[in-house]
């Protein structure tokens, strides 16, 4: 057992009464509940579910009590009845109401677990769904579980808990284009986010080694970019052939309907004008020089110019007919265009993209870059829809709709939000879970880096560098699963558990509550959790 483990699992043992201020504190210790509410008051005794309790709900709120009926019913081995109406005793009752907005947002709900009745009310359906993860977060771990288990008394302890989140951003992202994730790999990721209290999802849809999403107008797009044809490293070994894949627009549909029956938002990512190296093997016009590139077979246009395109009008054109349908799958309201890593030295040197700067009266090649990603922010705008980039799109200058996705630390988050811009704080140091996370010796092969999970715990989204009206414009922070390393979905979740949890917290519960020892000892609840929904996650 690692020191870690050690300590979580002494804590739970002696459930060590703390003298904090905090007054939840003592209380959640023993409760295991991630992220931790932003108050609990213990009361005596429990209420306990058996066949005979009932969900009352009605209205909009009928349709998440559902959510947890059937949530428990692999566990219990029967599902709860639902019901419009009864005497309160012995029932769970599941209630919007609207006054309670005002003091909770769209997104907070109180839980009150009395001897006779447990109650969940929000002001909105989304603080109910919360409301009903935290009521499965009180209840054994087992109950979360896929399997039915017997002799377990499924009681709640005596609670009252009022509870709504700090940050409105709290995400992970994906990444299919590196190693294609099959539908059912999604949907259980998308499970397990809901049940930390995550609220969006990216999806990094296209990239160099592969294009997953189906565009009706670019068939090619999948038909050829998402079917690369040679190695990569997984594991420290070559693979020989990457299988490829996409979605259809009938998967997207589903995965955006699934994710936001769970309040989670997939935020598309389409990657221009770098890491579009599978758009310009399918589409060779777009690359910087078309005649060249529709000469070489297939496999020999997969390196050209690092993926870099030309941003030229039709460029232009083309990337606005993928976003116009991607626009009619996906509702976000944040729609992502990459903007990173653009090796635009290959502009320098070529002539047309020369003409191109002086003909617009641009400055130089990171002016073309600003331009380019302008002709997006402003094509996103005029269809209601707010563009998100990576902080490269700082150079050259910001788009003026641009939301600013902070990765190479804090500077492009700071610079953002004192220019009056949202930022979404998602920086290496604090947030990149393809990085290794013990050392490196005797972990899964990783990209590099070291990020542990008490680094992931300890980090503050809020840049000191803020002041608190700049402050406001940090909607939140996300995690990055890059998937150059990961192929599959248990060393996925390996990369993703224990750090989500780490992160769900400080995205979501109060700053001054954060605590790691105390986390270290829910955590252990909730790595039972994991077991028992048979999610993979990395030792303590
Ligand atoms: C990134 O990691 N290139 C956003």
């Amino acid at each position: 057992m690692s020191e870690l483990a050690r300590r979580a699992s002494a804590r739970i043992l002696t459930a060590t009464v703390y003298t904090s201020v905090w007054v939840s504190v003592a209380a959640s210790q023993t409760m295991g509940i991630i992220p931790l509410p932003v108050s609990i008051e213990p009361g005596d005794g429990s209420f306990s579910i058996t066949r005979a309790t009932c969900v009352v709900a009605e209205g909009p709120a009928a349709a998440e009590a559902s959510k947890l009926v059937e949530a428990l019913a692999p566990a219990l081995g029967y599902r709860l009845k639902l019901v419009g109406n009864l005497p309160a005793k012995g029932t769970i009752q599941v209630k919007v109401e609207p006054s309670l907005r005002e003091r909770l947002g769209e997104e907070g709900y109180e839980l009150e677990a009395t001897t006779d009745t447990v109650v969940i009310r929000a002001g909105a359906p989304a603080g109910l769904f919360y409301g009903i993860q935290t009521l499965r977060q009180l209840l054994p771990p087992a109950a979360c579980g896929r399997q039915k288990v017997d002799g377990v008394p499924w009681s709640v302890p005596c609670v009252r808990i009022r509870d709504f989140p700090r940050f409105q951003w709290r995400g992970l992202l994906i990444d299919p284009a590196r190693h294609f994730i099959p539908v059912p790999d999604v949907e259980q990721f998308i499970d397990t986010m809901a049940l930390h209290k995550f609220n969006r999802l990216q999806m990094h849809l296209t990239d160099d080694q592969g294009w997953r999403i189906e565009i009706k107008k670019y068939p090619q797009l999948v038909q050829t970019g998402a079917w690369m044809d040679f190695t990569t490293i997984v594991q420290g070994k070559a693979e020989s052939k990457r299988p490829g894949g996409f979605y259809t627009q009938e998967d997207i549909r589903h995965l955006v309907r699934y994710a936001a029956e769970r309040y989670i938002i997939i935020v598309p990512e389409i990657e221009m004008p770098a890491h579009t190296g599978a758009a310009i093997v399918s589409y060779p016009q777009i690359g910087l020089y078309p005649q060249k590139l529709n000469d070489l077979p297939v496999p020999k246009r997969w390196t050209a110019h690092e993926g870099v395109l030309a941003p030229r009008p039709q460029s232009v054109a083309f990337l606005q007919d993928v976003l116009t349908e991607v626009m009619d799958l996906f509702p976000s309201k944040y729609i992502h265009i990459g903007g990173d890593e653009a090796n635009i030295a290959h502009w320098k040197e070529c002539e047309e993209m020369q003409g191109l700067i002086r003909e617009m009266k641009l400055k130089d090649e990171a002016g073309l870059h600003s331009w380019f990603i302008r002709q997006m922010d402003a094509f996103l705008a005029s269809h209601g829809r707010k563009l998100v980039g990576w902080d490269e799109i700082l150079q050259g200058g910001l788009a003026p709709g641009a939301v600013v996705m902070s990765w190479r630390g804090e500077a492009g988050g700071i610079t953002a939000a004192q220019a009056g811009h949202d930022v979404v704080m998602a920086p290496t140091s604090h947030t990149y879970f393809d990085y290794y996370q013990g050392p490196s010796q005797t972990e899964p092969k990783a990209i590099g880096g070291d990020l542990r999970l008490e680094k992931v715990y300890q980090y503050e989204p809020i840049p000191a560098a803020l002041n608190a009206d700049q402050a406001k414009h940090v909607l939140g922070g996300q995690a990055q699963l890059w998937g150059e390393y990961i192929s599959n979905q248990k060393h996925r979740l390996y990369m993703t558990y224990p750090r989500a949890a780490a992160l769900s917290e400080v995205l979501w519960s109060p700053r001054a509550s954060h605590n790691w020892d105390q986390f270290l000892t829910r955590l252990a609840g909730d790595l039972e959790r994991l077991r028992a929904l048979e999610v993979n996650y990395r030792p303590l």
